[in-house]
């Protein structure tokens, strides 16, 4: 079973997908995290992140994988390495989507996206998971929130881990991610026609959660229990 969890930045997919697979038993593939671990060696690499046919030519000689643990939290290795804390640096954030608007990039890790989700049962978050990825995902759900509350939230995200990145910075790395990520020819961020739509805006985390569960629970309980039944 495939529930694909689609959005901006800041409208609480992460959280949600990470709680909602340790709840279900499912892995969870954050795949901001693949597109991010590319962008980290593109850089390391010194590629310009508009040559397009390095860029491509670098994905397929790049080995990713990623680990689910025990707790709900996930490690990203890029070609053995683990770099799951480097990807979440503003560096990265800051030249991600330029790397995540080149088809050729997206075509080289449908594969790879694929692959891991369709392995197991799977929470899987994105930007594109619903339209293109899995486009016939078992549930979809579109997750959005206003735009300063997105500020406010990932702000306070940055803040509690140690960051020194101001509000403004955060403010201008939305609006520019939000630009390119819906903007894009290829697979941009848009909300699947099937997919629920939440506006989490006014919502806690175990609203939004719960929300959801009842949107699971409500559409098919078979296929529920039948993924229940793998509960760790
Ligand atoms: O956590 P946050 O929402 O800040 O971002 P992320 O999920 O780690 O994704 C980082 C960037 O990767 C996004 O801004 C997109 O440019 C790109 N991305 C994408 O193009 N397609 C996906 N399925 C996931 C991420």
């Amino acid at each position: 079973m495939i529930i694909a969890i689609d959005g901006p930045a800041g409208a609480g997919k992460s959280t949600i997908a990470r709680s909602l697979a340790k709840r279900l038993g499912f892995i969870y593939l954050d795949t901001g995290a693949i597109y991010r671990a590319l962008t980290l060696k593109a850089l390391r690499k010194g590629i310009d992140m508009h040559d397009e046919d390095r860029l491509i030519q670098m994905c397929r000689e790049t080995d990713l994988a990623i680990d689910n643990k025990e707790d709900g939290s996930i490690r990203v290795f890029l070609d053995g390495e683990d770099v799951s804390e480097l990807i979440r640096s503003p560096r990265i954030t800051k030249y991600v989507s330029v790397l995540a608007r080149i088809s050729g990039v997206r075509a080289e890790m449908l594969k790879l996206q694929r692959n891991i989700g369709s392995s197991s049962n799977s929470v899987i978050d994105g930007r594109d998971i619903g339209t293109v990825v899995f486009p016939n995902a078992d549930r979809k759900f579109y997750l959005d929130a206003e735009f300063c509350e997105r500020v406010r939230r990932r702000f306070n995200e940055l803040k509690s881990a140690g960051g020194t990145i101001s509000l403004e910075e955060v403010e201008a790395d939305l609006r520019n991610r939000d630009r390119i990520d819906s903007t894009r020819k290829c697979a941009p961020l848009r909300k699947a026609d099937d997919a629920v739509y939440i506006d989490t805006t006014n919502m806690s985390i175990e609203e939004v959660l719960e929300s959801v569960l009842n949107k699971i629970g409500t559409i098919n309980n078979s296929r529920i229990s039948e993924a229940e039944k793998i509960k760790p």
